[in-house]
């Protein structure tokens, strides 16, 4: 048997919702929509849930499950289960939602081919916008992306969400279509997305909305004129002039490693990048050199050589000056002889593992987060964690967007927290692929503060509950916000803790076991 817990809700009874249990016997291969036909045909036929192809192509059957969008025809049937309504959109009874409103705002942005006037001769669609086409035509409309957006659920009056942003570029890259769709699209919204892939993660045809629409709709506007936001201007600017976002002179940025007499070239290289070397502070990176040093990993460093990973001027569409400081970044590498590069910000982490690799391919250089390094080291028996009283706490860990579903690392970050003596990790419902977003991603954070911190503040709220004494993440852009997040939200939490702090004060290595790297 497998027991399915599942929202009830009747307008018609004026009482509020619930959860009722009931138990399904169980047969292998079974659906969850298996398992909600076989509770309507045996159990209680007045369960309301939709349906109508059972095979993925409809995209009726959306529901969360365990806390995540997903089709129920598609998703198996496993332990014990919990079923709701897709959030955001209102409930008409159980598991049935209202999409109209949804609906609404996807004509407002006028899905259909805008011509002039009408065509006697419809041309057919040009060859060339037929590859770039093919992802966005597998949507099947289900809404999960919409329901799991972070952002639509904080402020869908001033964000339309993912499924009208891929539709939108869908139309922006078809030349018959006349419409300007770059001004649709800020008209709904276009800046708000966090580009966190949340939309990615729940989307039955995996389309990745952030990348292929998000950012390429602001790379057109900028293209226009149109983008980016006049809150970025002094971002993209600073990268320009100073090769770091913060307006810092290009010595700054390698304060932290004064005395540490690291070699600007080698196999293996540290990326310290902008924000954990020039704004908050610089205790993150020199305990990185320090934690690897002392496995006897001592990496390389750039100093004052280094420059910005490009990341924000991706995400805010600055597409030509983006692809030109990567190249920059990976011929520098090259040049320096990299072939393990360790970043501790998700950001550029994200940048160098997968959005470079977009761009240019394969370029040789194995890129790794050093919470991977660690955990790696770790299960060697390079190094064990000592039991200190302040560590035996009830944490809680918090993915970075970039970091999990930007690049997959979910395991060693958590794997290492588990490994320290007396720390007890819990977490709430949303984690690894289906984590909510802290709102700081994609120049939200620098041009839209206050969605930034709406978004954080839910995130906050769901971690609250856990009741742990403080949070820790791997990206410090995400523990800045996710801290201005719980002064927003009045919280009681104490300061977000990255994880390389913890580390580096529990620390033991068995001296006879160091080696070079
Ligand atoms: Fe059609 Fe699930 S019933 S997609």
């Amino acid at each position: 048997m497998v027991t399915l817990r599942v929202y009830r809700f009747d307008p018609d009874s004026g009482e509020e919702g619930h959860f009722d249990t009931y138990d399904v016997p169980y047969e292998e291969g079974m659906r969850v929509l298996d398992g909600l036909h076989y509770i309507h045909d045996h159990l209680d036929g007045t369960l309301a849930f939709r349906w109508v192809c059972r095979a993925g192509q409809c995209g009726s059957c959306g529901i969360r499950i365990n806390g995540k969008a997903g089709l129920a025809c598609q998703e198996p049937l496993q332990g014990e289960t919990t079923l709701e309504p897709l959030m955001l959109f209102p409930v008409v009874k159980d598991l049935v939602v209202d999409f109209g409103e949804g609906y609404r705002r996807l004509y407002e942005s006028e899905p259909y081919l805008s011509r002039e006037e009408p065509m006697a001769d419809p041309p057919a669609l040009l060859p060339g916008d037929v590859a770039p086409l093919k992802d966005f035509r597998s949507c099947i409309e289900c809404w999960c992306c919409v329901s799991a957006c972070p952002v639509a659920n904080r402020v869908w009056d001033d964000y339309y969400g993912p499924i009208v942003m891929r539709k939108l570029c869908e139309l922006d890259i078809d030349s018959r279509d006349l419409a300007e769709r770059v001004k649709i699209a800020l008209n709904e919204g276009l800046y708000h997305c966090t580009t966190c892939r949340n939309c990615w993660a729940v989307c039955p045809e995996h389309i990745e909305i952030p990348e292929k629409a998000v950012e390429k709709l602001r790379a057109h506007a900028v293209r226009d004129g149109l983008g980016p936001l006049p809150g970025h201007n002094t971002l993209v600017q600073s990268i320009k002039n100073y090769r770091n976002p913060w307006v810092m002179p290009r010595q700054r940025r390698a304060r932290w490693a004064k005395g540490l007499e690291l070699s600007d070239r080698g196999a293996f290289m540290f990326f310290a990048g902008c924000s954990p070397s020039l704004l908050l502070g610089d205790r993150l990176p020199a305990n990185v050199v320090r934690v690897l040093d002392r496995l006897g990993m001592r990496p390389a460093y750039l100093g004052k050589e280094e420059l910005c990973c490009g990341s924000p001027l991706l995400k805010v569409g600055d597409e030509v000056a983006y692809r030109e400081l990567a190249g920059e970044n990976i011929a520098l590498m090259k040049e320096r002889g990299v072939k393990t590069l360790v970043t501790t910000c998700a950001g550029c982490h994200k940048s160098w593992a997968t959005d470079y690799r977009a761009f240019f391919g394969d370029f040789g250089i194995e890129v790794k987060h050093v919470s991977e390094v660690l955990w790696d080291a770790f299960q060697s028996g390079a190094f064990t964690l000592r039991d200190l009283p302040e560590n035996h706490v009830t944490v809680t860990y918090h993915d970075p967007c970039h970091l999990g579903r930007g690049t997959g690392v979910y395991d060693a970050p958590r794997n290492l927290i588990r490994a320290v003596p007396g720390m007890r990790l819990v977490e709430p419902e949303r984690i690894r692929e289906n984590s909510h977003c802290c709102g700081s991603g994609g120049g939200v954070k620098t041009a839209k503060p206050e969605v930034a911190l709406e978004v954080g503040k839910e995130r906050i709220r769901q971690f609250e509950e856990l009741e742990p004494a403080y949070i820790i993440s791997c990206c410090p852009w995400c523990e800045q916000h996710l801290d201005d997040s719980i002064a927003y939200a009045r919280a009681s939490l104490g300061a977000t803790r990255d994880l390389i702090e913890i580390i580096e004060r529990t620390m033991e290595v068995a001296s006879h076991e160091r080696g070079n790297c």
